[in-house]
C-alpha cells in the first residue's frame, strides 16, 4: 500500500512535470508561430487582426557615442515615478553623469483621472529639477511609458489601452506626449520639452548600446514580458515613409491570444488565466512574465495535493488564496522549506523536493518560451537582412537561459544584462533624437544646392532652348555652348535598307567591332568587344587609330571576312564638324580621351591612314555618325516615330530631327536634318554657373578637360560617382558621417564608382548590402551611415535625371513648335549604361519631362543593340545612294 502510494505520488508529479516541459521540437513550432504572428503584425493588411502588434516606435538609430548634452527622463513605473538626469560628453558615452530620484505614487492615482496622473508626473519633474542645479536652457525630456501605444512619430503616441492595473480616465485614445507636455507647462517648466516617448523595452535596448557595439534587440522578462528589435524599416508597413531601420515594439505578451499556444497550455495555466483580471488575453505573458509564475506553481500544487501527490495529510487551504505564492518564492526555490512553512504549510522533505521540481519546471519553461520568442526575432532579422549568419547584441532586463542557441543556431546573440534599468536608455534615445535632429540640419544644408526646384529646372529648359537657337544660327553659332552640329542624316530608316556592313562603335564604355546584315527578315549582327587601354586613349592619335585597325583585322579574321570588302559605318561618339556623311572633323575630345594630333583632323582620314600603315586595303568607310544618331537610327528601325536619340552613359548627349529651314549653318530649306546637339558642353559659356555646386567644381577641377562639358559633368556616369564621393567627404568633415572619422581611401579619385549608385539605390536592398559596398572601400558604416549614403546617391542621381529631363523638354517643345502642333507624340531612342542600369533614372527623367513638357507625349525606347546597328543603317542608305 505504502509503495503504491509512493508510486501514485511519483506518477502525479511526473505527469505535472511532463506537462510543464516543452520539448525542443515543440519550441521550434512555437518559434515558427511567433514568426508568423510577427509578420502578421508588420503587414499593413493583417495588422488590425494581429495579436503580436509589432508597433513602430520611430526610433531609427542606436547611440553612436557622439551624443552630448543634458537630458531628462521620466519613467512611469508600477508604483512609482522615476526621474533621471544624464549629462553626456560625447566621448563614446563611456561614463555619463547620472542623477535620479524615485517618487512613490499614491495608490489611488492609477485608477483616478488621467489629468491627475500627468499632473503628478509633472510635479515629480519639478521637484527633481528643484533639487539639481538646472540652468534655464532648453531641457529635452524622454518619457518612458510602458503601455501599448500607437505611435506616429517619436513624440506622438496615442495610448491604445491601459494594462498592469492602470485605468486612468480620459487617456486612452489620446496623445500621451501632449498630455505630459501640458502638465509640465502647467508647472511652469516651459524649458522642458518632451521630445521622445518610448516603451521600457526600447529603453533597455538603448541602455545596452555602447560605442561601436550597438544593441539591436531587447527583452524584458520581468513581471510582464515584451521585446523590441531593429527591423528593416520597409517591412514596418504601418510606419509611413520609413527608410533604413526602425525599432519595433513587438508587444509579444499577446502572442497566443488567437489560440496558437493552446497545445502547450496546462490546466494550471488555464486556471491562472481564468482568475486573472484579463481572461483570454496576454497568453504568452501569462506563461513567461514573473507576475504569473507564482500563480502557475500555486495551481500545480493545488492540483497535485488533490491528487494526493503532495502535502498528504496536511491542509493546503492557504494555497487557495490568490497571489499567496510570490514570484520571489519561485525563483529562490532553494529555500523551499522555509517559504512553504512561512505560508503555514507543513511540507515533508519529499514535498519540498517536489515543489522545487515544479518551480524549476515553471521557470525553465518561461525561459525556454522566451528563448523561442527571441529565436523568432533573430531569424526574422537575419532573413530580412539577407544574411547567412548574424551576430547581434541582445539587451536583457532579467535572467534568461541561453536557449535561443538551439533554436536559431545561425544567429550568434550576445546577451547583455541591462545595468541601470530603462532610464539611462531613455536618456540615450532622447540624446540620439537630438543628435539626429542636429545632423539632419547639417545634411539638409549641405545637400540643398544639389536639390533643384521646379523653377530651377524650368530655367535650365529655357537656357537650353536659347542655346539651341544660338547654335542653329549661322552668325550666333560661335556664341553657343551647345554646338548643334549638322549630321547630314536626313531621314530615319524606312525598312527598305539592305546589305552587309562592318561597323565600329567607339566612345562609350566598350569599343565594339560588328558585322551587320540588314535583310528582308530583319537585322542580324555579330560583334566583339575590344579594350582600349587608357594609355592608348591618352597617347598619340596614330597609336589609337593603329589599335582600331588591329582590332578590325582581328575581328575580320575571326569572322572569316578577310576577303570581303564591306562598307563600314563608324559610330564615333565625340563632337565632330561633319563635312559630309563620311567626313568628320574632330572638334574636341571628351570623356577621358585625349589622343594627340586628332583634333582638327577628319577622323575618317585618320582611320584610312592607319589602314594604309597596317596594309589593310579593304576598308570602305561610308558613314561616320555620333552615338546619339546611331541610337536614333537603330531605334527608328523598330519605331518610325523615333526622331530623337539620347545617350546617358559615360557621357551624355542628344540628337533630333530639325527643320532644314531652321538650320542656319547648312544650305537648303527643304526637309529635315538630324542635329547632333553635343549638349554635354551646355553651360561651358557660363550660362549654368548658378547651378554648379562646390562639389561640381571639385570634380571639374580634376578632369583632363577642366571647364569643358559642364552639363555632362552634372549628369553622366563618368562623373556621378565622383560627385557623390565629394559630398561624402564633406559630410565626414561635418562629422555627420562615419562619426567624423577620417576615411583615407575615400580621398582616392574615382574610388566611388557610378555603378555603386545603381546598386545602392536599388529598391528593397537590404542595408547590409550598402554596408558591404562601403566596407570594400574600408568604410565602417553604421546603418545610419548607410542610409545617409543612400540619400546622397539619390540626391545626385535625381538631379542628373531632372537636368536631363530639362534638356529633353527643350528639345521636344521645340520640335512641337517647329511643326505647329498643339500636341506632339514622339519617341526617343535611349542608350547608355547609367540609363540602363540605374533603378530610378528613367522614371525620374520621365516624371520631370511630363511636368516640363506637358504638351508632348514622349515615349522612351531603350536601344538594345547599341548604336553600331544604326551606323550600319546610315551606311546602308549612303551605300545605296553611292551605288546609284
Ligand atoms: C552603347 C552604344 O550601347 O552605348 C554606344 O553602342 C554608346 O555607341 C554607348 O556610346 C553609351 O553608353 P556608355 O555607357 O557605354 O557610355
Ligand atoms: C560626349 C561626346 C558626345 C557623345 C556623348 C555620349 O558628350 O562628346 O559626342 O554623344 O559623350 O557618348
Amino acid at each position: 500500500m505504502y509503495v503504491f502510494m509512493k508510486l501514485q505520488q511519483h506518477g502525479g508529479v511526473q505527469r505535472a512535470l511532463l506537462a510543464l516541459t516543452v520539448p525542443l521540437e515543440t519550441l521550434q513550432v512555437v518559434k515558427g508561430r511567433m514568426l508568423q504572428a510577427m509578420c502578421k503584425g508588420l503587414s499593413r493588411q493583417t495588422h488590425a487582426q494581429a495579436n503580436v502588434r509589432m508597433l513602430p516606435t520611430y526610433i531609427c538609430s542606436v547611440p553612436d557615442g557622439t551624443e552630448k548634452g543634458d537630458l531628462l527622463v521620466v519613467e512611469l513605473c508600477q508604483s512609482h515615478v522615476r526621474t533621471l538626469r544624464m549629462t553626456l560628453s560625447g566621448n563614446g558615452n563611456q561614463s555619463p553623469k547620472v542623477m535620479y530620484k524615485i517618487f512613490d505614487m499614491p495608490g489611488d492615482i492609477k485608477q483616478g483621472k488621467g489629468e491627475a496622473l500627468f499632473d503628478f508626473i509633472a510635479q515629480c519633474v519639478r521637484q527633481f529639477l528643484a533639487g539639481v542645479s538646472s540652468p534655464q536652457q532648453r531641457l529635452p525630456l524622454g518619457f518612458v511609458f510602458p503601455f501599448s501605444c500607437r505611435q506616429t512619430g517619436l513624440d506622438k503616441a496615442e495610448l491604445i489601452c491601459w494594462s498592469k492595473g492602470f485605468s486612468c480616465s480620459d487617456v486612452e485614445g489620446k496623445d500621451v506626449v501632449q498630455l505630459l507636455q501640458s502638465a509640465i507647462n502647467k508647472q511652469e517648466l516651459c524649458h522642458v520639452d518632451v521630445v521622445a516617448l518610448m516603451n521600457d523595452t526600447v529603453g533597455t535596448m538603448m541602455t545596452c548600446s555602447t560605442e561601436g557595439e550597438p544593441c539591436e534587440v531587447a527583452l524584458v522578462m520581468g513581471m510582464s514580458t515584451n521585446s523590441c528589435f531593429m527591423a528593416e524599416a520597409q517591412q514596418v508597413e504601418m510606419a509611413e515613409n520609413a527608410s533604413g531601420q526602425m525599432c519595433v515594439n513587438t508587444e509579444w505578451g499577446y502572442f497566443g491570444d488567437d489560440g496558437s499556444l493552446n497545445d502547450i497550455l496546462t490546466p494550471y495555466d488555464q486556471r491562472v488565466d481564468q482568475e486573472s483580471a484579463n481572461p483570454g488575453e496576454k497568453r504568452f505573458e501569462k506563461l513567461v512574465g514573473s507576475l504569473y509564475l507564482g500563480e502557475i506553481v500555486r495551481h500545480a500544487l493545488i492540483a497535485l495535493a488533490a491528487e494526493k501527490a503532495l502535502f498528504i495529510g496536511s491542509s493546503i487551504d492557504v494555497l487557495r488564496t490568490k497571489d499567496v505564492l510570490k514570484t520571489q518564492h519561485v525563483l529562490e526555490i532553494s529555500k523551499a522549506q522555509s517559504a512553504l512553512e512561512a505560508l503555514g504549510l507543513q511540507p515533508s522533505e519529499q514535498d519540498c523536493c517536489r515543489v522545487q521540481q515544479i518551480c524549476r519546471a515553471v521557470v525553465s519553461r518561461a525561459a525556454a518560451l522566451g528563448a523561442a520568442g527571441l529565436a523568432a526575432i533573430l531569424s526574422h532579422m537575419r532573413q530580412s537582412r539577407e544574411l547567412e549568419q548574424m551576430m547581434v547584441n541582445v539587451g536583457v532586463d532579467s535572467k534568461l537561459y541561453q536557449g535561443h542557441r538551439l533554436l536559431a543556431p545561425e544567429c550568434k546573440a550576445t546577451l547583455l544584462p541591462s545595468v541601470d534599468g530603462t532610464g539611462r536608455g531613455a536618456a540615450m534615445v532622447t540624446a540620439v533624437t537630438l543628435r539626429l535632429a542636429a545632423q539632419r540640419r547639417e545634411v539638409e544644408q549641405l545637400l540643398a544646392p544639389l536639390r533643384l526646384s521646379h523653377a530651377d529646372l524650368e530655367r535650365v529648359q529655357v537656357l537650353m532652348r536659347r542655346e539651341m537657337e544660338l547654335g542653329l544660327g549661322r552668325e550666333s553659332n560661335a556664341n553657343s555652348s551647345v554646338r548643334m552640329l549638322p549630321t547630314y542624316v536626313c531621314s530615319t530608316p524606312d525598312g527598305t535598307e539592305r546589305g552587309e556592313f562592318l561597323a565600329l562603335d567607339l566612345g562609350g564604355t566598350n569599343f565594339r567591332v560588328l558585322v551587320v546584315r540588314v535583310a528582308q527578315d530583319g537585322i542580324h549582327m555579330a560583334s566583339e568587344i575590344y579594350v582600349i587601354p587608357t594609355t592608348v586613349m591618352q597617347g598619340t592619335g596614330e597609336a589609337l587609330f593603329d589599335h582600331i585597325i588591329e582590332c578590325i583585322m582581328d575581328f575580320q579574321l575571326k569572322q572569316n571576312l578577310m576577303d570581303q570588302i564591306l562598307p563600314l559605318g563608324f559610330t564615333f561618339s565625340f563632337p565632330c564638324q561633319q563635312l559630309g556623311l563620311d567626313k568628320a572633323v574632330l572638334l574636341s575630345w571628351t570623356k577621358g580621351f585625349s589622343a594627340s594630333g586628332c583634333v582638327g583632323q577628319d577622323v575618317v582620314h585618320l582611320l584610312r591612314e592607319a589602314a594604309q600603315r597596317k596594309q589593310h586595303l579593304g576598308l570602305k568607310v561610308v558613314a561616320v555618325v555620333n552615338d546619339t544618331v546611331g541610337t536614333m537610327m537603330s531605334c527608328g528601325y523598330e519605331d518610325p516615330k523615333c526622331e530623337i536619340g539620347l545617350i546617358v552613359g559615360t557621357g551624355t548627349n542628344a540628337c533630333y530631327m530639325e527643320e532644314m529651314e531652321n538650320v542656319g549653318t547648312v544650305e537648303g530649306e527643304q526637309g529635315r536634318m538630324c542635329i547632333n546637339m553635343e549638349w554635354g558642353a551646355f553651360g561651358d559659356n557660363g550660362c549654368l554657373d548658378d547651378f554648379f555646386t562646390n562639389f561640381d567644381r571639385l570634380v571639374d577641377e580634376k578632369t583632363i578637360n577642366m571647364g569643358k562639358q559642364r552639363f555632362e559633368k552634372l549628369i553622366s556616369g563618368m562623373y556621378l560617382g565622383e560627385i557623390v564621393r565629394h559630398v561624402l567627404l564633406a559630410l565626414v568633415e561635418k562629422q555627420v558621417l562615419f562619426r567624423g572619422k577620417p576615411c583615407p581611401k575615400l580621398q582616392t579619385r574615382d574610388i566611388f564608382q557610378t555603378k555603386f549608385l545603381s546598386t545602392i539605390e536599388t529598391d528593397g536592398l537590404a542595408l547590409q548590402k550598402v554596408r558591404a559596398i562601403l566596407q570594400d572601400l574600408d568604410l565602417q558604416a553604421s546603418f545610419e551611415d548607410s542610409i545617409l549614403v543612400q540619400e546622397v546617391c539619390q540626391t545626385v542621381s535625381l538631379r542628373a535625371a531632372q537636368l536631363c529631363a530639362a534638356g529633353l523638354a527643350a528639345v521636344v517643345e521645340k520640335m512641337r513648335e517647329n511643326r505647329g502642333l498643339a500636341r506632339l507624340s514622339v519617341t526617343v531612342g535611349v542608350d547608355g549604361t547609367l540609363y540602363k542600369m540605374h533603378p530610378h533614372f528613367s522614371q525620374n527623367l520621365q516624371k520631370m519631362l511630363r511636368d516640363l513638357a506637358p504638351n508632348c507625349t514622349v515615349t522612351l525606347l531603350q536601344s538594345e543593340d547599341g548604336s553600331g546597328k544604326g551606323a550600319a543603317l546610315v551606311a546602308a542608305v549612303a551605300w545605296r545612294e553611292a551605288e546609284l
